[in-house]
């Protein structure tokens, strides 16, 4: 007879940001959800955010609390990241992860001992480290202790396999400014991306000496994801099938997003904000149907006086409702206002400027009838899983790729000056394409169409859902 294995117990490790952090929490409840003991490690730093979000002292806050309600078996723990608090870890953004590929894996590797030796009573499970692909430490921590790695990619498809494939990229010059310059071209040979402009790549693509770093991370951490057993992607088969079928055949991938829509579970009970969120609901409320407009750039973007000039001004010339929120660190937290002067008078009951909201409420609202986005991945996932049409802004890393998906590629948004400074007119006329008429008419349609697609896949026959099975009786059989 074959013996029942114990429990499996995954260790998970999110990304230090919002964006990464969000969908890794929704998977930890999904895997708990299967019947897996999670252990969720999050960084000091990033915890000390959340309890500060969340108004509690750090000792009392854990982030799974409600979920435990629910039967789920998820523990909560924090490693230091080697910083103090304080320490700026976007100013010193180098620094800061140089530590990160040097010291941090010992300090990893310290937290998977320790989480095995105390579960080893009344029989020791399998283990398998959940990690974010932009790690540079999984596969070779989890080889050396024997542990399944399953490597989390909370970004689309595209962006995965054109970092999957750097090498085939450098070999063919495609950074190459002595032989490009800045001008457009074509990339036609990443098996499953039929064409893809140089303009349409990662920022660290475009241009790799800007921030070396960033190309360093996707190397090394490549390198690792070529080793892992298992690699989950936060995005749904319906809408990048060629990718991912490519993709498959080098690696297992299964595509299972939108993660942040699992269930009910994950859609609310659980505090995932780094920022504690104001309440729009009432604002909301008082607005005509798909009269508003929502504005957000995430949580990392960073932009300049200028810039956000010529956006207040292009909302007030378009005379349409808006909530704009605008982090304290917008322009990197100096400035105390960001806005012209006089701008908040003038909005008076038209626009709700809040630091930090709950996006999926916003978005969920009947009143909101469109977002001005940066294209983050969650936040495009949010959007078409409400319906709302995206005017696209990107700022840096897989944004510009996001928006090729979005504008080019499914036709449920509009650019707003595609790679050339902002200006107020176009983003009143822009506003006007996306909200008013004809066209919006059409965008509209277009979006529930696509956002029918990400709900069937949520469904217990969906391709995403029936994937995550896969995964799962795919995984077992590795611990036979
Ligand atoms: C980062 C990268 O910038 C993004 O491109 C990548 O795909 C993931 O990591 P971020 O810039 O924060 O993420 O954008 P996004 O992926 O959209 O994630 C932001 C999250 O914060 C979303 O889940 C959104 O719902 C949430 N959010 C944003 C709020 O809850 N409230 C807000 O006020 C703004």
């Amino acid at each position: 007879m074959q013996m029942e294995h114990p429990k499996p117990h995954a260790i998970v490790i999110p990304y230090p940001y919002q964006g990464h952090v969000t969908p890794m929490i929704n998977l930890a409840i999904r895997l708990a959800s299967r019947g897996f003991t999670i252990t969720f490690v999050q960084t000091e730093f990033i915890h000390q955010f959340m309890c500060k979000a969340q108004n509690l002292p750090a000792a009392s806050f854990d982030l799974f609390a409600e979920a435990r309600k629910s039967d789920l078996d998820i523990r909560y723990t924090t490693i230091s990241d080697g910083f103090p608090l304080d320490f700026d870890r976007d100013l010193n953004f180098n620094e800061y992860w140089e530590s990160m590929f040097r010291d941090f894996p010992d300090r990893v590797d310290e937290i998977v001992v320790k989480t095995m030796e105390a579960d080893v009573l009344p029989e020791t499970p399998p283990f398998l480290l959940v990690a974010d692909t932009f790690y540079t430490w999984p596969a070779t921590i989890a080889k050396k202790h024997n542990m399944v790695n399953v490597s989390f990619w909370t970004e689309p498809a595209i962006v995965f396999s054109l970092n999957y494939h750097l090498e085939l990229l450098r070999q063919n010059g495609f950074s190459d400014k002595t032989q490009h310059g800045n001008a457009e071209n074509y990339i036609n040979y990443i098996p499953g991306i039929q064409s893809i402009s140089t303009r349409d790549l990662m920022t660290y693509l475009q241009d790799p000496e800007a921030i070396p770093m960033l190309i360093k991370i996707v190397e090394k951490g490549f390198e690792q994801v070529k080793k892992a057993d298992f690699i989950l992607c936060n995005t749904v088969e319906e809408l990048e099938l060629e990718t991912l079928s490519a993709l498959n055949q080098k690696h297992p991938t299964y595509a299972i997003g939108p993660i942040n829509f699992y269930t009910d579970l994950t859609k609310t009970s659980i505090a995932k904000s780094l920022w504690s969120e104001s309440d729009c609901t009432q604002w909301l409320n008082s607005k005509p149907s798909g009269s508003v407009l929502y504005v957000s750039f995430g949580s990392i973007a960073e932009s300049n006086k200028e810039e956000i000039g010529e956006l207040a001004h292009g909302l007030l010339i378009s005379e349409v409702y808006f909530v704009w929120v605008l982090r304290p660190d917008i322009i990197g937290g100096q400035e105390s206002d960001v806005l012209p002067e006089g701008f908040k008078d003038v909005i008076k009951n038209k626009g709700l400027i809040v630091p930090w909201c709950n996006q999926n409420m916003v978005l969920s609202s009947p009143a909101t009838g469109g977002f001005l986005t940066h294209c983050g991945w969650n936040s495009i996932l949010e959007s078409i899983w409400y319906g709302v049409p995206m005017i696209c802004y990107p700022f840096l890393v897989d944004q510009p790729t996001n928006r090729k998906l979005v504008v080019d590629d499914w036709k449920i948004g509009v650019d707003l000056c595609e790679g050339e400074q902002v200006r107020r007119e176009e983003v009143a006329n822009q506003i006007d394409i996306l909200m008013k008429g004809e066209n919006s008419v059409q965008m509209k349609q277009k979006i529930q169409k696509v956002s029918k697609k990400l709900h069937d896949s949520m469904d217990a026959e969906g391709s995403s859902c029936t994937n995550f099975d896969r995964f799962v009786v795919d995984l077992k059989a590795k611990f036979c």
